[in-house]
């Protein structure tokens, strides 16, 4: 099942290795949901989809409760009078500033669809500022926005960072983190998600945290890439590795493999 949203750092091309590496369990957790694309092709009884943006949540919150309402009032903004730059920066504009939360739900698909790479990424006031992507005829994702909503009723999304995403596991939860990268190099860090940024003393945090809830007998599984850092980081789980084709990047000449692994503490 394909998410509806373009996500740096989607995992629907490797879930088959990230389902080979979850347990079974109760509920699965993911404290960086990004597109949802892990908790889509997974069948856990119970979903608690968690991520710092906030606009992104607002958005799976809309489609969970507004179905095919939301749906079809989300086609209003799919037309060839907005798919055009001053149209573009006007709404996106809008999407930073209006108080209706169902228009920026909305809105937020709109921009994804329409800017650059369909990126998402933030200023340091917290305004979205990705410029015009200029595609041929954007179209609303229907049958992927019905996926998600139908596979939605099981969820329960939250704002929030991933410590306290994750310190609200139990016993028989599996948690599923998928952070912004560690960079490749000093220079290839893309996380600008939401404007806080995430450094290496979160990926410490993070690589800490799993090692504690491991001990509690919560199983934790965590994606990156595969570095010295990371290896160190890690050094208490079990290590998959594997090579993936980069999906998002502005230059079609260096999209290239990236080595990653997975991270299993259990
Ligand atoms: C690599 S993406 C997740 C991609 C997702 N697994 C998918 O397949 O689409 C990382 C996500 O972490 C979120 N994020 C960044 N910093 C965070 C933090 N401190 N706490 C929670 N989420 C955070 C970003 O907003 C982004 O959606």
């Amino acid at each position: 099942m394909k998410p509806f949203l373009k996500w740096a750092g989607g995992k629907y091309r490797i879930i088959d290795r990230i389902r080979a590496a979850l347990p079974p369990g109760n509920r699965l957790i993911e404290p960086f949901a990004g597109s949802g694309a892990v908790f889509l092709n997974m069948d856990y009884p119970a979903n608690l989809i968690a991520d710092s943006n906030a606009d992104l949540i607002n958005l799976f919150r809309h489609v969970q409760s507004g179905g095919k309402d939301f749906i079809e009032y989300c086609q209003q903004f799919f037309v060839s009078e907005n798919n055009q730059a001053d149209a573009f920066y006007r709404l996106r504009e809008e999407m930073n500033t209006t108080s209706d939360l169902q228009r920026k739900a909305a809105l937020f698909i709109y921009l994804n669809r329409h800017c650059f790479n369909g990126l998402c990424r933030y200023n340091g006031n917290g305004g979205f500022n990705v410029p015009f992507g200029r595609y041929a005829k954007p179209l609303l994702p229907v049958p992927e926005l019905l996926n998600f909503w139908a596979k939605s009723q099981s969820a329960k999304f939250e704002v929030a960072d991933f410590v306290t995403t994750m310190n609200r596991a139990e016993p028989g939860d599996v948690i599923y983190c998928d952070p912004p990268y560690v960079p490749l190099t000093a220079t290839a860090n893309f996380a600008d998600y939401t404007k806080e940024k995430f450094g290496l003393q979160e990926q410490q945090k993070l690589a800490d945290l799993a090692g504690e809830l491991m001990d509690k007998g919560i199983s934790v599984v965590i994606s990156n890439h595969d570095t010295e850092f990371t290896r160190s980081a890690y050094a208490a789980a079990k290590i998959y590795t594997f090579s993936v084709r980069r999906s998002i990047s502005s230059d079609a000449k260096n999209r290239q493999n990236a080595s990653e692994l997975l991270a299993v503490f259990m």
